[in-house]
């Protein structure tokens, strides 16, 4: 991969995505290209690039999934879990008992373990509350702009060696199992996968969503942003988010010069100024 191909594949990752590739991402991005290149029989970086200008979507949507980074994991920064539950429900809630509608948002979703857990607090919060907010429409929005994580989101099956997050008191609670000798996975009950509807979205794009949210969570993925990228995106948020209205971003990530809009909590929790 010549310095020249290199900086064109950065300038397509941050059109398309808004992902900057920096310089130590470069054996990353090609060793996945590499892949890329073999799968279509590409000789070098020159001849798959010019695919890719070609491709009507198809080789952009690979592209996309080789350059996006998923790590993630059940009750990732858990302090944000504990939030939801003990303050954030309470007052969302309160607030709409008029509409008795719910809209929380995980946005860059990636392999679904947050929109699932986000789920499991929310299973929770109802069960004590059952009586109170019985038939209410309470749903979660999963987006990610990979499609292959999507895909596995809404399958909902988890390998036991990624449930290190989940109690076993909630993996007993909200996963079926299947131990078959080295496959052990865990399959997500309907009580809490039907709370959650996984669409692909890129943030940059247009958002079909017509209704407003009361809590986002979008962690760890403007890390991968700039800051005029990161500024249009958070005020974008403001502007979906009711009041009150509440964001919670990665631990790595702040709102410090960015937006203004929010009021920082601490531990990477903000709630909208009204
Ligand atoms: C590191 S994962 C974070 C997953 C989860 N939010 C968490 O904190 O555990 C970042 C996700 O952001 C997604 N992403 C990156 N750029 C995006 C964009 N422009 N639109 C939507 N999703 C994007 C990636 O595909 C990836 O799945």
């Amino acid at each position: 991969m010549t310095d020249s191909n290199f900086a064109h594949i950065r300038e397509v990752a941050y059109q398309r995505t808004g992902i900057v590739l920096g310089d130590h991402k470069r054996e990353m991005v090609y060793s996945r290209l590499a892949r890329r290149c073999r799968a279509l029989g590409a000789s070098n970086f020159d001849e798959y690039i010019r695919i890719l200008e070609m491709s009507d979507g198809d080789e952009l949507s690979h592209f996309v999934n080789s350059i996006t980074t998923n790590l993630t994991s059940f009750f990732r920064e858990q302090h944000h879990f504990e939030f939801l539950l003990e303050t954030v429900l309470p007052d969302v809630f309160e607030a709409n008992t008029a509409s008795r509608r719910v809209r929380i948002w995980s946005a860059g979703c990636s392999t679904g373990e947050e929109p699932y857990s986000i789920a499991i607090t929310l299973h929770k919060f109802l069960q004590k509350n059952a009586v109170r907010y019985r038939s209410w429409d309470v749903k979660i929005l999963a987006t990610d702009l990979d499609s292959n994580v999507l895909a596995h989101g809404k399958r909902g099956v988890y390998h036991i060696s990624g449930s290190d997050g989940l109690s076993t008191e909630d993996r007993r609670e909200y996963f079926d199992e299947l131990d078959q000798g080295n496959n052990h996975e865990l399959i997500a009950k309907d009580k809490i996968r039907n709370m959650i509807t996984f669409n692909r979205l890129n943030l940059l794009h247009k958002w079909p969503m017509k209704g407003q949210f009361d809590v986002i969570f979008c962690r760890n993925v403007v890390i991968y942003f700039d800051k005029s990228t990161q500024k249009v995106l958070f005020d974008r948020y403001a502007n979906v988010l009711k009041d009150p209205g509440y964001l919670m971003i990665g631990h790595s990530e702040n709102l410090h010069r960015v937006t203004d809009r929010f009021k920082a909590l601490g531990g990477t929790r903000y709630k909208k100024i009204s």
